[in-house]
């Protein structure tokens, strides 16, 4: 008689305290470049390499209670890129999202989009279109794949919103405090920015989450965004219960 052991994927959340996970967490999925570069091949493959990663890191933050993860996954500045890369990330999305109901059907992770979607092929608007509503019932964390994003751009298009609804007089110019702003952002009703990571080396925001990311925790390293591991993460995260927020008081 045969005994098929079914592999169980252990998730190992040792040492975080589960009562103060950070709510929301950013990432800035960097490196993707570089990694492929030091190993001699194209940076396609590298930015391939770091939608694995995102797989991984995806389900350990639901692992650990994590609400909501926005990754950076491309900028308002990244059409600056070489039509080329631009090709190949465009490509990649899109076949990631054409395969969504596999990828997800063991997954409780509700997708989400952050950032000017119009701006992509109708083809690729309508597979993010599609894998919003395949996962939209989805009871785990959000995933909010911030694409086409800039934080100034969300700042200025919230801007626009609020005058429109004042000129329209569905609002007073004193009705708009920051909770009202808030809303008019792509992250509205989404818990507030505990912690933004940066692989890589760099310690920049390059325009990510820019009114989010007022009281939010940093936390960098130096690894490349193909390489982060769980540890990594697990890492990050112990370090931000380990830091004293005061939130100016
Ligand atoms: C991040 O990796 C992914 C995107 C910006 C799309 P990079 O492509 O910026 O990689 P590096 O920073 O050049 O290594
Ligand atoms: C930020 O990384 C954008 C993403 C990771 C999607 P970049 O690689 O574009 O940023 P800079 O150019 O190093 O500031
Ligand atoms: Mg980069």
């Amino acid at each position: 008689m045969l005994f098929f052991k079914k592999k169980i994927k252990h998730i190992d959340t040792g040492d975080i305290d589960p009562s103060r996970v950070p709510q929301h967490v950013g990432i800035i999925m960097d490196g993707n470049g570089r990694w492929a570069k030091r190993r001699g091949m194209p940076r396609s493959v590298g930015h391939k390499a770091g939608v694995d990663t995102l797989e991984r890191i995806a389900d350990y933050c639901n692992a650990v209670g994590v609400k909501a993860l926005t990754v950076y996954a491309f900028s308002t500045e990244n059409w600056k890129r070489s039509a080329e890369e631009v090709g190949a990330l465009m490509n990649l999305f899109y076949h990631y999202l054409t395969i969504i109901e596999e990828k997800f059907r063991n997954r409780n992770i509700k997708l989400r989009f952050s950032g000017d979607t119009a701006a992509f092929s109708d083809k690729l608007q309508k597979a993010i279109d599609h894998a919003v509503e395949v996962t939209s019932s989805g009871d785990g964390m959000i995933l909010n794949v911030a694409m086409n994003y800039g934080g100034r751009d969300e700042i200025v298009r919230a801007a626009r919103s609020a005058a429109d609804a004042v000129s329209r007089g569905e609002i007073t110019l004193e009705g708009i405090d920051e909770e009202y702003f808030g809303k008019l952002l792509y992250t509205a009703n989404l818990p507030e920015v505990d912690l933004i990571i940066r692989p890589s080396g760099e310690q920049r925001l390059s325009n990510f989450l820019l009114w989010q990311a007022a009281y939010a925790e940093f936390w960098y390293s130096d690894i490349c965004w193909p390489d982060f591991s769980e540890q990594d993460m697990k890492q990050a995260i112990i370090d931000y219960q380990n830091r004293s927020r005061r939130f100016g008081a």
